[in-house]
């Protein structure tokens, strides 16, 4: 038995984010001073003591800010129409008039794929889960509807004037831009662009050349209609119904980003260290409940991970059945071997079932992080629920992955639709 504790898997502890704020934390109530005159209701100003200098000087000096105030509301409101001007909803029937043949043609060549190699639906299915995990601007800031408008201008504004690369500028772009599902997982580094490709738990995507496939039929049908974020929600969906798993209906319309964030890739996707609370923490940041990330973890009956993964794992950890951590250990040696594949669901790794949380009431779970979904936690009930019910579990997985496929698109006027979806355009 080797003694050596191996490194984390995953060790992006140094890189975690400062908590946000909890988006339900009432708003602090700010007195006004008398500088702020902005702030100061009319009201306030008669409750004075009237008749002294004092006051008389303060009251005119209040004057003006407020009609700054009123002038600034109506600037403001004009940019809340103009931004709202740019941006629209996702819809079921986005291309059925620009492009109607394109689910059928992502369909057939998912399936084209699929049959190749069958693990590729596991990768095409993490590929979205990537893209649109990565969103700056939830993880940084509380959500509320103001600030979401304040995001969005200064979303537009950045992406058409000041920040074109990412990377650099006086603020960092990465603070504002809106980055869910926009295609900016799929774009490639160059000599002034750095993408998420390079982020730690990137660094094992794979299907990029799939997607390119894809692309390029879906371009040869309807030229510069469908976007790459899209051709991601599509791929994943059919995807898991190759591979036996629910259908839903994908929401579209989504548009490119014309950047990526290195940073928000390695802060936001969450590492297989984590712990239970990390986990709903992880998933809470992006507006989903803990039922919805054990939903979505179910995710991991299909697919593959490397031993450096799951290697503290299968060495160090108690809660894990023995016989299978030993088998384990052949084809991942405590040292090297760091990119051998084991199966995420050792009984039935390229179908999409329930076996993924039977195997977690068996202490079956590869990663540290799936076995916390079944440790004696808050989680234990619903994995033997799906362990029970695969109904259940596939609704739920479906109704999380619309949810998922939702974050902060890019719609209306912004972003682009990439021709090549490794390059902007
Ligand atoms: C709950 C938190 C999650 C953690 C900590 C996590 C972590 C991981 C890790 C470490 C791997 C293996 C990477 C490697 O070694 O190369 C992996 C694979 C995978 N993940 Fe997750 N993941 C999580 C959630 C999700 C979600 C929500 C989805 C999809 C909606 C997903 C889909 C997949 C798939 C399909 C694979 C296999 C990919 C392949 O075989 O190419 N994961 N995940």
């Amino acid at each position: 038995m080797p003694t050596s504790t191996p490194p984390p898997a995953d060790d992006r502890s140094t890189l975690q984010s400062t908590p946000p704020l909890a988006d339900d934390r009432p708003t602090p109530t700010v007195l006004p001073s008398a500088s702020e005159g902005s702030l100061v209701s009319h009201r306030s100003i008669t409750s004075f003591h009237v008749g002294t200098t004092y006051n008389r000087v303060m009251a005119s000096y209040l004057w003006l800010p407020k009609q700054v105030a009123i002038l600034f509301f109506w600037v403001f409101l004009v940019f809340v129409l103009f931004v709202g001007m740019g941006s629209a909803q996702l819809s079921d029937d986005y291309y059925s008039s620009t492009c109607p043949d394109v689910l059928t043609t992502i369909e057939s060549a998912v399936e084209t794929a699929v049959s190749n190699e069958a693990r590729m639906g596991a990768s095409l299915l993490r590929l979205h889960f990537h893209d649109c995990f990565v969103n700056a601007s939830l993880s940084y800031f509380p959500q509320s509807f103001s600030l979401s408008i304040f995001l969005n201008l200064l979303t537009q504004f950045s992406s058409m004037l000041v920040f074109e690369d990412s990377q650099q500028g006086w603020i960092s772009s990465e603070y504002f831009l809106k980055q869910g599902c926009d295609g900016s997982v799929l774009l490639d580094d160059t000599a002034n662009f750095t993408g998420e490709k390079t982020a730690i738990p990137n660094n094992s995507l794979r299907g990029f050349d799939v997607i390119d496939t894809i692309k390029s039929q879906v371009e040869s049908v309807c030229p510069g209609i469908v976007s790459c974020a899209d051709i991601l929600a599509v791929a994943a969906r059919d995807s898991v119904v190759a591979l036996g798993g629910p259908s839903w209906t994908v929401q579209l319309g989504r548009r490119d980003s014309t950047t990526a964030s290195l940073t928000a890739a390695n802060n936001n996707i969450p590492a297989p260290t984590l712990n239970l609370s990390g986990l709903i923490t992880a998933f809470s940041n992006k507006g989903f409940s803990a039922n919805e990330m054990v939903a979505l973890s179910g995710s991991h009956t299909i697919g593959q991970a490397r031993c450096i993964s799951f290697r503290a794992r299968i060495y160090n950890e108690t809660n894990i059945d023995s016989q299978f951590a030993t088998s384990l250990q052949s084809n991942c040696p405590s040292t090297g071997g760091d990119n051998n594949l084991s199966p995420l669901d050792t009984t039935s790794p390229t179908s999409f079932n329930n076996a993924y949380f039977t195997n977690l009431q068996s202490q079956l779970g590869l990663l540290h992080s799936d076995q916390q979904l079944f440790n004696g936690g808050s989680t234990d009930s619903q994995v033997d629920t799906y362990s029970s019910d695969s109904d259940t579990f596939f609704n739920d997985f479906a109704n999380a992955m619309v949810k998922m496929g939702s974050l902060s698109p890019l719609t209306g006027t912004s972003g682009q639709i990439r021709a090549n979806c490794r390059k902007t355009n």
